[in-house]
């Protein structure tokens, strides 16, 4: 048909470099570090004994936030807020479907104030909002492929929530069970690169959602531990440009492989909160 784009139907596990790939223009939202620091610790990769530097986290930060410019993407900027240094990573802060905004309701207290921060700057641009009665913690926990909202718990967002965004984003939830501390958000273990192309890495998963994945993506790219740990699962793709963080060089290989184009970007700052570009990226689909 004249919908199928080459090498994409294949189904072979190496997608040729032939692959016709396209970026498409995103929307997103993100927030300057201005107040980040690590003064708690509610993921294994937070050291509040460890010093952060604020002005290169703002410095690599502003970098991120130029090259989706300069790739022609649009990025509104909400106002950080003192107090919550953790507000960096907007992909926490809600899940944005059809132009419909599910807020965000945070596992931990630290974070609680985020949700209703970010809740407002949607319902003030006349966005259809809903304020969540479980704990999701927004983009971080649920990923929109294109049949699919896959949604991660075990250490944050809770089954109740997954059904709360389906409910209110009318899209199927694929539940899937993390159970390494270390991979503590969806968007930590597993992208969504484009369509129903996904990458992941299955040590992060329990042994059902693994069989889970494997039925729903059989060509997705499987990430090793190394490249997880290095935040390689952590990355924003429009498509064809796959943002990822500069140390994760195997994902990089393997991506250039499918015929994207990988751009590294140094994150070590916001590395120390548990984020890399995902965690700092929320996309807003209208
Ligand atoms: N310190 C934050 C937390 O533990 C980091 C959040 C990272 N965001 C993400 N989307 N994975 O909640």
């Amino acid at each position: 048909t004249t919908l199928s784009r080459p090498g994409a139907s294949a189904g072979t596990a190496s997608a040729p470099a032939a692959t016709a790939r396209t970026a498409r223009p995103r929307r997103y939202l993100m927030c300057r570090p201005t107040h980040f620091e690590v003064s708690y610790a509610i993921n294994p990769w937070m050291d509040p004994a460890e010093p952060v530097d604020t002005g290169l986290a703002v410095a690599q930060w502003e970098r991120l936030y130029r090259l989706f410019r300069e790739l022609g993407h649009r990025v509104d900027l909400i106002d950080p807020l003192p107090g919550l240094p953790d507000m960096v990573y907007a992909a926490n802060g809600a899940t944005v479907v059809d132009g419909r905004v599910l807020g965000a309701r945070f596992r931990n207290a630290e974070r609680a104030a985020e949700g209703p921060a970010y809740l407002e700057w949607f319902r003030a641009r006349g966005f259809a909002t809903h304020d969540p009665a479980h704990v999701n913690e927004g983009e971080g926990d649920i990923l929109l492929t294109g049949r699919y909202l896959l949604a991660g718990r075990g250490f944050r967002s809770v089954s109740a929530g997954h059904a709360e965004a389906q409910e209110f984003l009318g899209r199927p939830v694929v539940g899937l069970d993390l159970v390494d501390p270390r991979f503590y958000h969806l968007d930590t273990a597993l992208s969504v690169l484009d369509g129903e192309e996904i990458m992941y890495y299955p040590g992060a998963f329990s042994a059902g959602s693994r069989r889970v994945l494997q039925q729903l993506f059989p060509d997705a790219v499987l990430v090793d531990e190394a490249d997880a740990e290095a935040f390689g699962l952590n990355v924003v793709s429009d498509g064809l440009h796959v943002i990822h963080p500069e140390p994760a060089a195997g994902v990089a290989a393997r991506l250039r492989e499918r015929g994207f184009r990988p751009i590294a970007m140094d994150l070590s700052e916001l590395l120390k909160g548990g984020g890399s570009v995902k965690c700092c990226t929320l996309e807003i689909r209208e």
